[in-house]
């Protein structure tokens, strides 16, 4: 494990080095960005990270920017050992885990220069969590500068459909800001049920967990509609969702899948011409459960 930022960019450009003497003229590095308090959620980061790179690269790092509430970021679970025990079983190489005055000196005044994540981080769950999607890619840009490899490796950085949102804004800020990253999506994984996996899932009863299951059924009822051609009928999707006795959306909306944008009344009006990405959230007491699925024509 590396803390400072030396010691990582040392350790990655000797295994690259290392990989290219052994005749690797190209080493793949797959970089996956965490906040650590690691689950199996994460174990599909990890495994397609492992299968498509040469070299596997964790980052576990609170990133305090990206909360709004500062006792959520106090709160938040820190669990290193055990972290670091998963992303050795989850056969990652190298983990960098800094500290936050070595990631921002002089916190909480610092950094002075942040990135924007303009308009696409102020919808959805950046309606809720003002600045959310700045402090992400304050960090994640500040990742991949520490992280990026040494010429003549490439470079690619996991993030989870889960998240659909922050896949999209990161995907953008790497275009934008021509950063040499290959974004690779993690398909997003489903209980048998259907329900969306994810930490949150744990403080929902029997009864939570079966109201939660309206979000992925409205999500394959669009999903059916899109292929087989049909209009795609995004209130009776709300309607399934607002069936559920208690069960508060949030927003369900059709989007183009890398701008964010919601399909106008008019697209929504005919059948999917390419592909759309749906995204929903709820409240389904005592969380607030964020799903998403893309819809192909
Ligand atoms: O998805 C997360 O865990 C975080 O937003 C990330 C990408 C590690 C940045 O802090």
């Amino acid at each position: 494990m590396a803390t400072t930022t030396t010691d990582v960019k040392t350790l990655i450009a000797d295994k690259v080095a290392e990989l290219v003497a052994a005749g690797n003229p190209s080493p793949r590095v797959g970089l996956v960005p965490t906040m650590g308090a690691l689950h199996d959620g994460h174990g599909a980061l990890f495994e397609q990270a492992r299968a498509e790179n040469d070299l596997v690269v964790a980052s576990i790092f609170v990133n305090p920017l990206q909360f709004d509430q500062p006792e959520d970021f106090e709160h938040y679970p820190r669990t290193l050992e055990a972290d670091l025990e998963l992303v050795t079983r989850y056969g990652g190489d190298i983990v960098f885990a800094p500290a936050t005055e070595h990631m921002y000196p002089g916190f909480p005044n610092a950094p002075q220069i942040r990135v924007s994540a303009g308009e696409m981080g102020r919808v959805f769950e950046g309606a809720s969590r003002p600045g959310h999607f700045d402090g992400v890619c304050t960090v994640v840009a500040k990742l991949w500068n520490i992280l990026m490899p040494p010429a003549p490796a490439a470079f690619r950085s996991y993030f989870g459909q889960k998240d659909a949102q922050q896949l999209a804004i990161v995907t953008r800020m790497a275009q934008d800001l021509n950063i040499e990253v290959e974004i690779r999506p993690v398909s997003l994984v489903r209980a048998p049920t259907g329900l969306a996996l994810s930490s949150r899932n744990v403080r929902l009863d029997d009864h939570g967990m079966e109201k939660a299951l309206g979000l992925s059924q409205a999500l394959h009822y669009l999903a059916d509609l899109a292929t087989r051609g049909e209009r795609l009928d995004i209130s009776a999707a709300r309607d399934i969702i607002r069936a559920q006795e208690n069960v508060e959306l949030d927003y369900l909306e059709i989007v183009d899948p890398t701008t964010l944008q919601p399909l106008t009344a008019q697209q929504l009006a005919m059948p999917l011409e390419r592909e759309a990405l749906a995204l929903v959230a709820a409240w389904v007491p005592p969380v607030r459960l964020i799903d998403n699925m893309l819809l192909a024509p």
